[in-house]
């Protein structure tokens, strides 16, 4: 297949590019930005610049044959500043618009979308808890009209959260890992907010299980999925978890700063998994473990 990827250079798309083309059946793409140095694209895909709008591309997906697009570009901010809206909305809106009406215009059958489980606070759905989360609705608003006027069979898969070996993120197990390194006692929330966090090697999984069914026309498939485990876990237990794999004491002072002001205390699921994935680490302990053997 030659499939177009969005986000190649990030936490899960440069996994996924890797994954895609050590299986050397696909010949696969990368959209980057204009300014992208060339070496961030290396060994994961052809690099292919944004042209920044949809006509353009759509030549470019007709020269080059492209079956699918897999698109997991996106701009996050928890809590956005003003400096932020232009990026969230060329990021998270105008550029999957234009590759959604460039696949269309091409003739390009599938598109599948990356949304956030934050786009449901308080498992309601189109109820997003931040400017990031509504973006993303927004653009899965939108990508709604090509699936319905038949020019696109569109997927979207729903992200909890994610970690892995070589994350980069100033997220929670950055904070834990440096909380390790220097002694200092983190300043967290109460704690009781449910998590699920998903490894790297599945969330992939997930992506090519999912390519390969909806490339595959006799497959019906649902509009969303979830990438979830089954159990979810408070941020205490995923603390206590992660300490029991390092083998390290971590002083964190419960409750030294407040949940955030849209904290999504209890999270469920809202969308079935893809049909036949099965997650190697079913467990945080296990998907840990596997990281910490690494280094
Ligand atoms: N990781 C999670 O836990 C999680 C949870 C829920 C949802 N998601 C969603 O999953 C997707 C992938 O997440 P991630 O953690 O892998 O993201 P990431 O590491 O932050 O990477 C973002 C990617 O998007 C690209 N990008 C952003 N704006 C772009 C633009 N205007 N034009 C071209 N490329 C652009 C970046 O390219 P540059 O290198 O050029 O900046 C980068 O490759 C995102 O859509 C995110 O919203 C992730």
């Amino acid at each position: 297949m030659n499939l177009l990827v969005t986000g190649g250079t990030g936490f899960i798309g440069s996994e996924l590019c890797r994954q895609l083309t050590r299986r050397g059946k696909h010949r696969v793409y990368c959209l980057t930005r204009k300014n992208t140095p060339i070496k961030k694209i290396k060994n994961l895909g052809i690099p292919l610049k944004d042209p920044g709008e949809a006509l353009a591309l759509a030549k470019q997906f007709r020269r080059l044959k492209i079956n699918g697009v897999i698109h997991l570009a996106g701009y996050f901010v928890a809590s956005h500043k003003t400096e932020d809206i232009a990026p969230l909305l060329e990021s998270n809106i105008s550029l999957g618009l234009r590759l959604a009406d460039a696949a269309a215009q091409a003739g390009v059958p599938w598109f599948i979308n990356t949304g956030t489980f934050w786009q449901r606070h308080d498992n309601q759905a189109g109820m997003p808890a931040s400017l990031y989360a509504a973006t993303k609705q927004a653009f899965e608003d939108i990508l709604k009209f090509y699936q319905n006027s038949n020019a696109l069979k569109v997927v979207t898969m729903e992200l909890y959260d994610t970690y892995g070996p070589g994350d980069r993120r100033k997220k929670l197990f950055y904070w834990l890992d440096r909380a390790v390194a220097t002694g200092e006692t983190l300043a967290m929330s109460p704690g009781r907010q449910k998590m699920n966090l998903v490894h790297l090697e599945d969330v992939v999984g997930a992506y090519l299980r999912l390519i390969a069914l909806i490339h595959s026309s006799s497959s019906r498939l649902e509009s969303n999925y979830c990438i979830g485990l089954s159990r979810f876990l408070s941020l205490r237990e995923v603390v206590q978890i992660y300490s029991q794999a390092r083998g390290k004491k971590i002083k964190v002072q419960w409750g030294g700063r407040p949940y955030r002001d849209e904290e999504f205390m209890n999270p469920k699921h809202a969308y079935p998994v893809v049909p036949g994935w099965k997650p190697k680490y079913v467990s945080l302990k296990h998907g840990l473990a596997a990281i910490f053997k690494e280094q």
